[in-house]
C-alpha cells in the first residue's frame, strides 16, 4: 500500500539547527512525521514478533538479575538515538514484562487488551490531548462526555439533558481514584450539611477494596470511620447486618456518610445484594456508592446483566474499563446519578477555567488537572467491536470460571474455596491426608515456584483467615484446557515441594547414593560456603514476607 504520509518537508538531521542548541529532530511534528511512522511501525513489529514468540507469561528472570540489568543502564550516558534506545528498552522491558494476554496468566485483575484500543492508544499518545479544559481538548471533551452518558445509560441512570438534572461523571486513572472521588463527594455533602469529620462513618464489608479505608484516611476521617458490615459466607454484604449497623450508628449520634457496596469483590468476585442495600440507604437517606471496578463488565453482558440489578439506585458508581472492558491501563470512571453532586470538586483558576468561563471544562469535575484522553480507547473499542462484542467476552470469562469451579469440585487433590459471581477461582491444594497447616504453607510456595518458572502466574490471598491460591480469569481466549494446564502445574509444584520436604526429613537421602551430582563428595567445603554467602546476601537485600528470596 503506498504511504499516505507527506514527503518530509525539511531534511531530518541530527545536527542542531543554527541557534537552536538542541536536536531539532527529537520532537514529534510535521518534519519528523515519517520518522514517527517508521518508529511506531518498528516498535509495533518488535512487539508483534514477541507476541508470536512468547510461550509463557514471564521470562522467569530473578529479581537480582532484573535489578542488575536495570542498574547497568547509564541514564547519564551518551545518547544512543531513538531506534537504539527503543531496542534496548525492548530487550529490557518487553523481554521481562508480564504478558497478561497469555492464557496461563491468571494472577490479578489484568485483562488482555482490545486491539482497537491499542490502536487508539497510539493515536492519543501522539496527539497528547489533555482533557482538562475545552481549549486543550475540543472534540475530545464531547467524546468523553458521550461515553460518560453512555455508561450512565447502561447503569440505568437518567441522563442529563441541557439544564435538566441527571447523571454525569468523569474518567479517572483507576478504581482507587474513582472510589476516592466518590467518598470525597459524600464527605463534602455531609460536611456542608454541618456534620463534623469526627462523627462521619462509612459502612462497607471487610472485603471492600482497600482504597475505601485509604480514602477515609486521606479524607481526614477518624480512625475507625470505616465500620465493617457483616456478610454471608461468600463475603456478600448482609442486608440485615447493614440495617443493624445503620441503627447502631444512629444511636451513637454519628452519621453514616456513605454505604459502599461492592459489585465484584477483588478476591471472590461476589456482588453485594444491591437492591436490598439500596432499599436501606433510601430509607435513611444515605449515599450509596457501588464499587463496580471489577463487575462493571456486566453492564454489557448479554447474559448476566441482571446480576447488577439495583445498581441504578446508587448515587455514585465506580467502573474500571481497564479491568473488564479489555482496555489498556488506565481507563476508569466515576459516574454519579445527579450531576450537582460533582460540584464540590470544581475549582477555578484565572489562567485555566475562570468561573465565568462558559466553555465545557472537564477539569471542573475532576480531581486531576492534566488528564489523558483515555476515553478514546473505549470509544474506538465500542465502535469496532460493539457493546455486545465486549459483553460476550465478559460472559466468556464468567463461563470459564464456572467450568473451572466444576472441575475443581470433583478433583480430589484440590479444595475449592467459595463461589463467584464473576471470574475468580479460589482453591487450595489439599489432598486427603495433608493437614491444614501444611496445605496453608504450600500456598505461597506453590505460587512462588510457578512465578519463578514464569510458566504460569497465579495469585495468593487469605480467605477466612487461611491462605489460598487465586485465579482471576479475564482472558476470554483462554480455554478450559489452558486452565487445566495451570492446575497441573500447581499440582506438580505442590508434589515437588512435598517430596522435597520429605527428603529433608531424611538424614541421609537415598538419592545421594545413586545420583552422582547429589553426592556430598562432589562438593568442596569452599563451594558450599560460597553458595551460602550468596543466598544470605540475596535474602538480606530483598526480604519477602513469604521468605521468598528472588
Ligand atoms: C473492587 C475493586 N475496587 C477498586 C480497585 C482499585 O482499582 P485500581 O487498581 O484501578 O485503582 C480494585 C482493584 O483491584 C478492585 O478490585
Amino acid at each position: 500500500m503506498p504511504s499516505r504520509l507527506p514527503a518530509v518537508t525539511q531534511p531530518v538531521t541530527t545536527a542542531p539547527s543554527p541557534g537552536a542548541g538542541h536536536d531539532t529532530t527529537a520532537l514529534l511534528r510535521g518534519a519528523t512525521a515519517r520518522v514517527y511512522a517508521d518508529t511506531v511501525r518498528e516498535v509495533a513489529d518488535d512487539v508483534a514478533a514477541r507476541l508470536v514468540a512468547v510461550t509463557q507469561p514471564f521470562s522467569g528472570a530473578s529479581r537480582s538479575e532484573l535489578r542488575s540489568l536495570v542498574d547497568a543502564v547509564d541514564l547519564d550516558g551518551p545518547p544512543s538515538g531513538t531506534r537504539e534506545a527503543l531496542r534496548e528498552a525492548g530487550d529490557l522491558y518487553a523481554k521481562h514484562a508480564i504478558w497478561f494476554h497469555e492464557p496461563t496468566y491468571t494472577a490479578h485483575l489484568n485483562c488482555p487488551v482490545a486491539l482497537p484500543a491499542v490502536g487508539a492508544e497510539t493515536m492519543l499518545a501522539a496527539i497528547n490531548t489533555s482533557v482538562d479544559t475545552y481549549d486543550q481538548s475540543t472534540v475530545a471533551t464531547f467524546m468523553e462526555r458521550r461515553l460518560v452518558e453512555w455508561t450512565a445509560g447502561r447503569i440505568g441512570f437518567a441522563v442529563a439533558e441541557g439544564d435538566v438534572a441527571g447523571a454525569d461523571g468523569i474518567f479517572t486513572s483507576g478504581g482507587t481514584q474513582s472510589n476516592f472521588q466518590a467518598l470525597f463527594l459524600a464527605r463534602e455533602k455531609a460536611r456542608r450539611a454541618g456534620t463534623g469529620l469526627e462523627s462521619m462513618r462509612i459502612l462497607a464489608t471487610a472485603v471492600s477494596h482497600f482504597s475505601i479505608a485509604k480514602s477515609a484516611l486521606l479524607l481526614g476521617l477518624p480512625d475507625g470511620a470505616v465500620v465493617t458490615v457483616g456478610t454471608d459466607a461468600d463475603g456478600r454484604m448482609s442486608p440485615d447486618a447493614l440495617a443493624q449497623a445503620l441503627v447502631d450508628i444512629e444511636r451513637t449520634g454519628d452519621t453514616v456518610i456513605a454505604v459502599v457496596a461492592t459489585a465484584g469483590t477483588t478476591d471472590r468476585g461476589c456482588i453485594d445484594p444491591l437492591g436490598p442495600i439500596a432499599d436501606l440507604c433510601d430509607a435513611v437517606g444515605t449515599w450509596l456508592h457501588v464499587d463496580a471496578a471489577y463487575g462493571c463488565g456486566l453492564l454489557v453482558s448479554p447474559r448476566r446483566r441482571h446480576l447488577l440489578d439495583g445498581i441504578e439506585r446508587a448515587r455514585s458508581v465506580t467502573v474500571d474499563f481497564h479491568k473488564s472492558f479489555f482496555q489498556p491501563v488506565s481507563s476508569s470512571a466515576l459516574v454519579v446519578r445527579e450531576r450537582s453532586d460533582l460540584a464540590p470538586v470544581a475549582w477555578h483558576a484565572d489562567y485555566l477555567n475562570p468561573e465565568e468561563n462558559a466553555e465545557p471544562n472537564q477539569v471542573d469535575k475532576s480531581l486531576q488537572t492534566t488528564r489523558r484522553f483515555d476515553a478514546l480507547k473505549l470509544w474506538v473499542t465500542l465502535r469496532a467491536l460493539g457493546a455486545d462484542g465486549v459483553g460476550a467476552m465478559v460472559d466468556a470469562v464468567c463461563d470459564l470460571a464456572a467450568a473451572v469451579h466444576q472441575d475443581l469440585a470433583t478433583d480430589r487433590d484440590f479444595r475449592l474455596v467459595g463461589t463467584t459471581d464473576l471470574s475468580t477461582v479460589l482453591f487450595r491444594y489439599q489432598p486427603e491426608g495433608l493437614d491444614a497447616a501444611r496445605a496453608d504453607a504450600l500456598v505461597p510456595q506453590v505460587r512462588r515456584v510457578l512465578f519463578d518458572s514464569g510458566r504460569a502466574l497465579v495469585a495468593k490471598t487469605v480467605i477466612d483467615g487461611r491462605p489460598c491460591l487465586k485465579l482471576t480469569l479475564l482472558n476470554p481466549d483462554a480455554t478450559l484446557a489452558d486452565i487445566r494446564g495451570v492446575l497441573e502445574l500447581v499440582r506438580s509444584a505442590a508434589h515437588g515441594l512435598l517430596a522435597g520436604e520429605a527428603l529433608l526429613d531424611i538424614d541421609e537421602p537415598p538419592c545421594r547414593d545413586v545420583h552422582p551430582r547429589l553426592a556430598r563428595a562432589d562438593q568442596t567445603a569452599d563451594q558450599t560456603a560460597d553458595q551460602t554467602a550468596d543466598q544470605t546476601a540475596d535474602q538480606t537485600a530483598d526480604p519477602d514476607a513469604d521468605g521468598e528470596t528472588r
